[in-house]
């Protein structure tokens, strides 16, 4: 093998393992310190370095790092939420976006609603940073936003306060009791008729994609997995009662949409 082609291919190998330690060191071995620390307790102990400290969130946060986290499918995932609420009429209602994600789903999320009509958005994270970055990507919007430092899993918000709910891949990364909890408090601000969108990951229908996923999760985000069978989104939302759901799965079972509305009778 020529000794340029060595150096290539050492080179690609020592960037692939460096971006993964980086992302390991932020994400879950934060969580493993923290544990080994004692220091679990409070309600924001969940919450990684790279959603926490500002310079992090401006390093990481560009559109096609988190494209390709989300397998080249997050602009399908994030369309398939605004064309809900594109088709919606959300005339004089209010708007509520449960915890802020990386990428453009914020702004755009922000612009169907307000496009369909919506009175206010409410944009809710239990990160302070994370609202103020939020805030960044959306000084060209009219001042309809309401920023909100709230826990999805204690919401602040009054019960039926809001006509749709968006909720982009916060599930994965909650302890598992705080899954239901979140999704039990997504239900309760939502009034009847509302829509709940909610995007995840989903097991994957074909093999390969399932083993590497699988050990994606074992590695990065563990509390991801339980996604697949135990805390089921769409299981919980059902036995939760009072939702009539559906459920898209993209890029081979990877990802899901559930869509899910609040029954007019509860
Ligand atoms: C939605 S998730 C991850 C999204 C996805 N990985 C991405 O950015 O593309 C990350 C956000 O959830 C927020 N978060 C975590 N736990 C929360 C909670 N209990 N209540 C509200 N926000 C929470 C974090 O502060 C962070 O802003």
């Amino acid at each position: 093998m020529p000794v340029w082609l060595l150096y290539g291919v050492f080179s690609v190998i020592f960037i692939l393992a460096s971006t993964a330690l980086f992302f390991f060191t932020l994400t879950r071995g934060a969580l493993l310190v923290r544990g080994a620390m004692g220091s679990l307790g409070n309600d924001t102990a969940h919450v990684y370095p790279i959603y926490s400290n500002m310079r992090l969130i401006k390093l990481i946060d560009f559109q096609p790092i988190i494209a390709a986290i989300l397998l080249f499918q997050y602009d399908r995932l994030v369309s398939a939420i605004t064309s809900g609420l594109r088709h919606t009429d959300l005339a004089g209602q209010r708007v509520l976006i449960t915890s802020c994600a990386f990428g453009n789903v914020i702004p755009r999320v922000v612009t169907a609603a307000i496009e369909s009509g919506a009175h206010r958005v409410l944009i809710a994270d239990i990160i302070k940073n994370e609202l103020t970055h939020a805030q960044s990507k959306l000084a060209s919007l009219p001042g309809k936003l309401e920023l909100l430092e709230e826990n999805a899993t204690a919401m602040k918000q009054a019960d039926g306060s809001v006509a749709a709910n968006v909720i982009f891949f916060l599930l994965h990364e909650l302890p598992h009791h705080l899954k239901g909890e979140a999704l039990r408090e997504a239900g309760r601000v939502l009034a009847p008729g509302g829509k709940l969108y909610l995007a995840e990951f989903h097991r994957p229908d074909v093999w390969v994609l399932r083993t590497l996923s699988w050990t994606y999760f074992k590695v990065f985000e563990p509390l991801g997995l339980a996604l697949w069978d135990t805390h089921d989104p769409l299981m919980q939302l059902e036995t939760m009662g009072g939702f009539t759901c559906e459920r898209r799965t993209v890029f081979f079972g990877n990802f899901q949409i559930i869509v899910a509305t609040k029954n007019l009778a509860d």
